[in-house]
């Protein structure tokens, strides 16, 4: 039997962490074997990416970073990603292709259709079999981060407006694919979210038997 590939997609500080290290005992539970990853960073090579796409002290062109985010992604998928899946894993990710899309592709202004065509060319089209978007206010989602950690990273410190199309660029690949997405108000407490995330991902598990 193939595994599975199940997304966690959100804007900063919607809690994605905390519900994938959920999910993932809740799958292990079951006795699923789960791989827990993310992106950017999911790799040694993609580690060094996400310390220049996060953290580089000058300019980075929009387009420059669109092709660091995507070349992560094109060795995250070919070395971790798809062999996991192939081998009958269920993968369990913290970002992909809808985040290019929202920050790159809208936040950025770069095109919501090219930035996507680069991540499914970077990729070789590997396509989610679930994507759960995490919805928060991004007003409530900065306050959040700030309580939590204080420093923002080059994305995170970005404007209101921005986290605004981000925001809106989740929802839109959502309602574009219902029966691959789910949108859960991440804003309410933990456990309602959690147990809304689990249920989705057991219907999901019964359905592939
Ligand atoms: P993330 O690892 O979720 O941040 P943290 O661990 O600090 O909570 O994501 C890092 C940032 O990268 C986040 O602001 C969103 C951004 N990002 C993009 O702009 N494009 C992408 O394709 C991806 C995967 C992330």
């Amino acid at each position: 039997m193939t595994g599975l590939f199940i997304v966690l997609e959100g804007g900063d500080g919607v809690g994605k962490s905390t519900h994938a290290a959920r999910l993932a005992e809740h799958l292990a539970a079951r006795g699923e074997t789960v791989l827990r990853t993310r992106e950017p960073g999911g790799t040694e090579l993609g580690l060094e990416i996400r310390g220049i796409v996060l953290h580089h002290r000058g300019h980075v062109d929009p387009r420059a970073e669109a092709l660091l985010y995507a070349a992560d992604r094109a060795h995250h998928i070919a070395t971790v990603v798809r062999p996991a899946v192939e081998r009958g894993e269920i993968v369990l990710q913290d970002r992909y292709i809808d985040s290019s899309v929202a920050y790159q592709g809208t936040g950025r202004e770069l095109g919501a259709d090219e930035i996507r065509e680069l991540s499914l060319w970077a990729t070789r089209g590997l396509v989610p079999d679930l994507v759960l978007v995490l919805d928060v206010d991004p007003g409530t989602a900065r306050e959040r981060m700030t309580a939590e950690r204080g420093a923002l990273d080059r994305l995170e410190a970005e404007a209101r407006d921005f986290h605004d199309r981000v925001r809106g660029a989740f929802l839109e690949a959502a309602a574009a694919h219902p029966d691959r997405y789910l949108v859960v108000d991440a804003s309410r407490e933990p456990d309602a979210v959690a147990a809304e995330l689990r249920d989705r991902v057991d219907e999901l598990l019964a359905s592939r038997r």
